[in-house]
């Protein structure tokens, strides 16, 4: 049963087309691996399906709710559609633990002292329990990052967007967990390695399309087109 689908998905910002007709289906429990050069699209397509863009084009429809219906509660949506950005996005002003309560405590109605247990679970859970206190510009850049993924997990969301996160330390274990844990997940990565071996499903943009799309293990040890094969000799050349 396919939890996400997009048809037809079109975004332009002034003239420029940054997204030509987007179709994609993923299924309930699947990771997909979106690749793609940069300015391709991919971050674009990540925060359209979280409804953070209008699009002009096209529908996305999450677990039957149509996110592009002016009527849709976004909020609601967010509840259940995380994204952990390219930049992270963390309250610059607030502890880890602050991070991490705000939403569940503000969006969801969870009771803070419910919020700081699930605060110190999720912390745990990526290895940052003992900067519970500090505040973001206290962590490396790695660590940000974990503490971003820990604010996107204490909403246990059915589908969580992830933003070309840099696969080290306990990330990459992290994401496999999630996707055993039943988590669909979208993944933006330009590690091509990584695509291959936790991802089920791959995704190609190129130009504002999805160029080619299926089985990640095949797909990129066969690529169908020649935009693929080239994209492919050109990143793992690096
Ligand atoms: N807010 C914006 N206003 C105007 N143009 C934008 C905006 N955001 C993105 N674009 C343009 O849309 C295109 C796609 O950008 P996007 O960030 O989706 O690429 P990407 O595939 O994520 O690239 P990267 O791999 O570098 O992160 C680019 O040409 C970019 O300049
Ligand atoms: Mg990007």
């Amino acid at each position: 049963m396919s939890l996400l689908d997009l048809k037809d998905v079109v975004k332009r910002y002034g003239q420029h087309t940054v997204l030509n007709g987007v179709s994609l289906t993923v299924a309930k429990g699947q990771i997909i691996a979106v690749i793609g050069r940069s300015g391709s699209g991919k971050s674009t397509l990540l925060r359209c399906v979280n409804g953070l863009e209008p699009i002009q084009g096209g529908t996305i429809s999450f677990d039957g709710t149509v996110v592009n219906d002016p009527g849709t509660d976004l909020s609601k949506l967010r509840l259940h559609v995380g994204i952990v950005f390219q930049s992270f996005n963390l309250f610059p002003h607030l502890s880890a633990e602050e991070n991490i309560t705000l939403a569940p405590n503000v969006v969801k109605g969870v009771p803070l002292a419910e919020a700081r247990r699930l605060a110190q679970t999720v912390l745990r859970k990526v290895g940052l329990a003992e900067k519970i206190d500090a505040y973001p510009d206290q962590l490396s850049g790695g660590q940000q990052q974990c503490l971003a993924i820990a604010r996107s997990l204490a909403m246990a969301p059915q589908l969580i967007l992830f933003d070309d996160p840099e696969l080290v330390g306990a990330v990459p274990k992290l994401l496999e967990e999630m996707a055993r844990d039943g988590m669909t997940i979208m993944l933006v990565t330009h590690d091509i390695g990584f695509a291959c071996k936790v991802a089920d499903r791959v995704a190609f943009m190129h130009q504002g399309r999805i160029w080619e799309e299926g089985p990640a293990a095949a797909t990129l040890a066969r690529p169908r087109t020649p935009e693929l094969g080239s994209f492919l000799s050109a990143v793992l050349l690096h």
